[in-house]
């Protein structure tokens, strides 16, 4: 076996990578440096291999098209698994293993399991290199995809080792794509192991191992693995907030700044918010981050966020430069495209992209595909990997180490009826109920099936590492931390509500600045709001409508209560509380029969 091991300093390090080269038998071993050089041999490596194609170089300079296996699109919460030494502790919502047990089970699956391959260690900051918020990572992979795309996503490289010094803390994660290859055997485009996947936490001990994906979340462990199932019981011990939020600037015609926050669960918005171009003359919105925020009240009260990510995993469908401009902008160059169609000439395409599609395409399993086809030619999880510095909205003060003060905080799901299009809550606690009542019709970013509408509190359901009733708990204790508390304000939102006949009431994208400015407004203490049973709705003139082709009545029904269909959520909403289990906090239960009461005399 060949590797520059010996330039780790590290000895804790060096020896963990030996313990797992050991198991797992790779060819060589090689440290990721983070430089360009490095980047370019790997997108190298993997145009030798299949993995990657080039795209020309005219259209999209540095940049390379690549497709999964059928059987790995997306993120398999079924096999994902939180393997706390209590079962009680991952609560309801997580799959649980015995850790032990799950380690054997694990070890057996890992031994020899980078035969034939290169493990690469990869060195990653979640956060700006040095900050006193950031924390570092160490992933080991048989997947030189991941290697490259974890420089894209993450602080990757030299720098992150260098913060490590020959001591410091980092959350071991492992990951092997499962598919070892015997002397002979010819590698595929995408190596993965179809049937036997493990997406693992140990949350006691902050370890992530992971075995048999190549894709996204499953796979790039510093995302969903680390900075929100580790990351989330870390803050939970420690007092701050790991969170499924994108994070915008918000600036008023008069120069006015505010930072709002967003949960959504997966496909439902955040990148195609954090980038917005408002519709509404003068506003301006700046991306600080798209998809997770890290939060830790400061000294002087405020609720302080960073992006611990450094790139963009965004969703491809539906992104066209009249939705989401910023993003087709960020994506000229130096990105990694996966299961989207390739052009003829070299360029990438996929629904919704153009009105009309290419004469010709190759689509995500790399057939023929020609318009009218029966399937479409991108998988509807196609991502784009992008570097966030090059989103020509990213707000200046992105990578400032201190984070950004957030006045309010936004919870919303794709709901075709029942839900209006905003309301904020009337206070802390009541905030913290309406994020734990949010649901939302699934999506393609997760296996399964698509539209069936789930229960997913704070857009956390598949990214909280802990007992969901502790987190409900975490968020309800905020207020009653040592010192001053600025506490934001809370709205729930929904873009995505239906009339009978299927079509979206609310044009969305750059629209939802006109709830961006009553959200602006109502942290300004301005902005008129009338009370209702659900909260506080704005009043009828509230939400400006001017230029669009949204009419009152199509108002009314996006402001309005739907009582009965409140009435309706209810039982379900009460089975989910049941269901989180005995440490379900008392505060939300009242809260539910609450809303209950109210909706009841609302009669
Ligand atoms: P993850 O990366 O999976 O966490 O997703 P996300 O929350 O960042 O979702 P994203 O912004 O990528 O949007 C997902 C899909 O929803 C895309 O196809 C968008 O075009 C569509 N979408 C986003 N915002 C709106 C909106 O305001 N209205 C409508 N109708 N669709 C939207
Ligand atoms: C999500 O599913 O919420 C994503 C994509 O952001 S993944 O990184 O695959 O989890
Ligand atoms: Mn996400």
């Amino acid at each position: 076996m060949t590797s520059n091991l010996p330039l780790l300093g590290h000895k804790r390090l060096a020896k963990w990578v030996d313990e797992w080269a050991a198991l797992t038998e790779p060819d060589s071993v090689v440290i990721c440096d983070g430089s360009a050089e490095e980047y370019e041999r790997l997108c190298g490596e993997l145009v030798a291999s299949g993995t990657f194609v080039p795209l020309s170089s005219d259209r999209r300079p540095n940049s390379f098209w690549s497709t999964s296996d059928p059987a790995d699109v997306a993120r398999v919460e079924d096999r994902t698994f939180v393997c706390s030494q209590r079962q009680i502790d991952a609560g309801a919502t997580n799959n649980w293993r015995e850790p032990q047990e799950m380690k054997a089970v694990l070890r057996d699956l890992f031994s020899g399991s980078m035969r034939g391959r290169t493990m690469y260690v990869v060195p990653f900051s979640m956060g700006p290199l040095g900050s006193p918020i950031s924390h570092i990572g160490v992933q080991l992979t048989d997947s030189a995809y991941v290697a490259a795309s974890m420089r894209i996503m993450t602080r990757m490289g030299s720098a992150a080792l260098e913060v490590l010094g020959e001591d410091g803390e980092f959350v071991p994660c492992v990951h092997s794509v499962g598919a070892p290859l015997e002397p002979g055997d010819v590698d595929v485009a995408w190596p993965c192991n179809a049937d036997n996947k493990y997406i693992v936490h140990f949350p006691e001990t902050r370890e992530i191992w992971s075995y048999g994906s190549g894709y996204g979340g499953n796979a790039l462990l510093g995302k969903k693995c680390f900075a929100l199932r580790i990351a989330s019981v870390m803050a939970h011990d420690e007092g701050w907030l790991a969170e499924h939020m994108l994070v915008l600037k918000l600036t008023s015609p008069e120069g006015e700044v505010r930072y709002v926050t967003g949960a959504f669960p997966s496909a439902c918005g955040k990148t195609n918010l954090a980038m917005l171009i408002p519709s509404l003359p003068g506003w301006k919105v700046e991306t600080i981050g798209d998809d997770i925020a890290w939060m830790k009240f400061a000294p002087d009260g405020s609720l302080r966020a960073i992006n611990p990510e450094y790139g963009f995993f965004g969703v491809a469908p539906g992104t066209n430069s009249r939705t989401n401009l910023n993003a087709m902008l960020t994506l000229s160059g130096n990105c990694i495209f996966t299961n989207t169609a390739m052009t003829d000439d070299g360029d990438v395409w996929w629904e919704g992209m153009t009105d009309d599609p290419p004469s010709h395409l190759t689509d995500w399993k790399r057939q023929s595909w020609t318009p009218g086809s029966a399937t479409p030619a991108a998988h509807p999880n196609a991502r784009f990997t992008a570097p966030a510095s090059q989103d020509p909205a990213i707000a200046p003060e992105w990578q400032d180490p201190e984070g950004v003060p957030i006045s309010a905080i936004l919870f919303g799901g794709r709901r075709s009826s029942v839900v209006p299009l905003v309301t904020e809550s009337f206070d802390w606690e009541h905030g913290v109920f309406l994020g734990s009542i949010m649901a939302s019709e699934t999506t393609a970013a997760a296996a399964g099936a698509v539209g069936q509408l789930r229960h997913d509190p704070f857009a956390m359901l598949p990214f909280c590492g802990y007992n969901m009733a502790d987190y409900l708990s975490h968020w309800l204790s905020l207020p009653d931390g040592t010192g001053p508390r600025q506490l934001p304000r809370m709205f729930y939102v929904n873009w995505f509500r239906k009339d009978a006949a299927g079509r979206f009431l609310w044009p969305g994208f750059g629209d939802n600045s006109r709830v961006l400015e009553w959200v602006f407004e109502r942290c300004a203490g301005r902005g008129e709001a009338v009370d209702s049973p659900i909260g506080l709705l704005p009043a009828p003139s509230a939400i400006s409508i001017d230029g669009l082709e949204v009419d009152r009545s199509d108002m009314d029904t996006l402001l309005g209560v739907d009582v009965e269909g409140w009435r309706g959520d209810i039982p379900s909403i009460r089975g989910f509380y049941e269901g989180l289990g005995e440490r379900m906090p008392d505060e939300l239960w009242r809260q539910l029969d609450n809303l209950q009461k109210r909706l009841d005399d609302a009669d």
